[in-house]
């Protein structure tokens, strides 16, 4: 019997590869950008399963093509909003995305950005290497406390409630607004709920978002939802650009509507040069790296091969997120 035919879209960590090419016919695109749309299509009519990444669009076109063949997209991130999974269950695609690997990682950097972004880190790393740094001054480089200060999750989920964590140990108080209210944390953590976006919103120095891309959540921060917040403000995001409407944060920081912004994912991605966002010096910007530690990587990849290892085996998959389409396919 020939062995089934998995196609990646990018280069993975060792383990992984070792672990799919030990059981399936493997081939690896090995270009740092993505491969064509057509590649793609093809692959996709040729393959048992692909291994996408969060660049890669598995839409509805996509998905028909490997009608009849295509058994399993396994995503490269716990997000999947550029997988059509209604198309894929229609069609008996299994999909599966990568939990519970990535939490403490995300979690890690949003509070990386929470602290570069109030403490003036990248504008100041960038100023000592021009030789702008001319010499100590009590009103120079001043930014945000941390400790004392009130952090908002939006989105308590596995990472928002990583995020949570650190800023307990940072002395910070913790409200959130999460679809679900979540009384456990509450208690546990001593997190302070607030019923709806605008008060968790207004109560805060800092916000964290961790919410999915949904069209519900897209723009979910825009112009009205800054205007609530404090001018003493900070914005973090690492969960989706289109959460966040750019030009509205833009306008938002550069009036003192609110003070800054650190944000890992921006929209679009990568966010040109030129965009007025990083004329800001309150503003930073990272590329994507939320989950970008070699553990971390290296644990995605390897369960992203799981899931495609069982459900071509026809075996429970580790982290499917469609489970109706086996029982379609
Ligand atoms: C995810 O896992 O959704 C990230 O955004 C990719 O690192």
């Amino acid at each position: 019997m020939p062995m089934p035919k998995v196609f990646a879209t990018r280069v993975l960590p060792r383990e992984a590869q070792e672990l799919l090419a030990a059981e399936t016919d493997l081939e690896v695109w090995p270009d740092h950008t993505k491969p064509s749309r057509e590649v793609l299509l093809e692959r996709a009519g040729q393959c048992d399963a692909l291994l996408t990444t969060i660049e890669d669009a598995g839409d509805s076109e996509l998905l028909e093509a490997g009608r009849g063949r295509l058994k399993v997209v396994a995503n490269f991130a716990v997000g999947y909003n550029n997988i059509d999974v209604a198309s894929a269950t229609r069609l008996g695609v299994a999909v599966s995305n990568t939990p519970q690997v990535l939490e403490k990682t995300t979690a890690d950097l949003a509070f990386a950005l929470i602290m570069a972004t109030a403490r003036r880190v990248p504008e100041g790393d960038r100023d000592v290497r021009a030789g702008r740094w001319m010499n100590w001054h009590p009103l120079s480089y001043v930014g945000r406390d941390i400790h004392g200060a009130t952090l908002a999750i939006i989105g308590l989920g596995q990472i928002g409630l990583e995020v949570a964590k650190r800023a307990l140990g940072f002395d910070m108080q913790v409200c959130y607004h999460s679809r679900t209210r979540k009384p456990n944390l509450e208690q546990r953590y001593g997190l302070d709920w607030r019923p709806n976006l605008a008060l968790a919103l207004r109560a805060a120095d800092y916000v964290s978002i961790h919410t999915p891309l949904s069209p519900e959540t897209h723009h979910l921060i825009g112009r009205r939802e800054l205007e609530v917040m404090k001018p003493a403000a900070i914005l973090v995001n690492t969960s989706r650009g289109p959460v966040v409407d750019n030009m509205a944060l833009y306008e938002a920081v550069r009036d003192g509507v609110i003070w800054g912004a650190g944000l890992d994912v921006t929209e679009p991605e990568p966010l040109p040069p030129d965009h007025p966002l990083l004329t800001l010096p309150t503003v930073v910007v990272t590329p994507h790296i939320g989950s970008a530690s070699t553990q971390t990587r290296t644990a995605m990849a390897v369960l992203a091969a799981r899931n495609i290892l069982a459900c071509l085996r026809g075996e429970p998959m580790p982290s499917c997120v469609n489970l109706e389409a086996l029982r379609r396919g």
